[in-house]
């Protein structure tokens, strides 16, 4: 029987594409205060702020590369067919290494939405959205980014696929931000969790049950996937 192998990233599968991480040393929440930018408060406040902020973001995002990690999971996706892709990400670099049907938690950067409904979105061209433009239903546009405090639509969705996983793999994630970070809750008992990130990520309970590969994404990821293609299909 194939595999039902579930990928759950965050910002370190895109660290070494030059995108910064969020939390540690230098993160990006380092450098801006959440409260500022990634609010409705924010977005209320001072939205020429956050669009700014964004189209940093999205600048930044355009500009980088996939890397070894994101190739690595778009070739276990292809290996087996049943692997879903779920990501805190905002860029789009799983897709641009060929990964498809990705769950974005987080929202999209290459996407804007209506500032009254949520799914309500439009796909932007080039880095940078006009503070003042409006969406078709006559609401203003903002960033299709989910901030602190909001709902975070498709995580039912994610617990969904992740209750069905036999292998559930989770790549450069601090596993502070919820509820995305309760997603491991969500695993069966007998599905195995590989977790790859150079630091130690806050297990909590799932310290002792995870499997802690501390490597870089670039390498840790290819390594693994070859792994799983030797063991499961050769
Ligand atoms: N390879 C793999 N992991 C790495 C690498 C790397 N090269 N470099 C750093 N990491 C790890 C860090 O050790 C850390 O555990 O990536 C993780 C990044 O953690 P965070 O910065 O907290 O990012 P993330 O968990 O994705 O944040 C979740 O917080 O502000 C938000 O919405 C934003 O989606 C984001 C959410």
């Amino acid at each position: 029987m194939t595999k039902k192998i579930v990928v759950f990233t965050g910002a370190g599968v895109s660290a070494e594409s030059g995108l910064g991480t969020f939390r540690g040393s230098d993160g990006m929440w380092d450098r801006y205060r959440i409260e500022d930018v990634c609010t409705h408060e924010a977005w209320l406040n001072n939205p020429q702020l956050c669009v700014e902020f964004y189209n940093m973001r999205r600048r930044e995002a355009l500009a980088a590369q996939p890397n070894a990690a994101h190739y690595a999971i778009a070739r276990l996706q292809e290996a087996f067919p049943d692997t879903q892709v779920i990501t805190q990400n905002i860029d789009n670099l799983h897709e641009r290494a060929g990964s498809h049907n990705v769950i974005h938690l987080h929202g999209e950067i290459t996407k804007l939405r209506s500032e009254t409904n949520q799914l309500a979105t439009i796909d932007l061209d080039g880095w940078e959205q006009h503070y003042g433009d409006r969406h078709p239903d006559g609401s203003l546009l903002r960033p299709y980014v989910v901030f602190f405090g909001e709902d975070v639509p498709y995580f039912p969705l994610a617990c969904e696929v992740a209750s069905q996983a036999d292998i559930l793999i989770v790549v450069g994630t601090s596993l502070n931000v919820y509820p995305a970070a309760s997603l491991l809750h969500y695993a069966p008992t007998h599905a195995k969790i590989i977790v790859i990130d150079p630091n130690k990520p806050e297990l909590g309970i799932y310290t002792d049950r995870a499997f802690h590969l501390q490597y870089p994404a670039s390498i840790g990821v290819p390594e693994l996937v070859k792994k799983l293609i030797d063991t499961y299909l050769l």
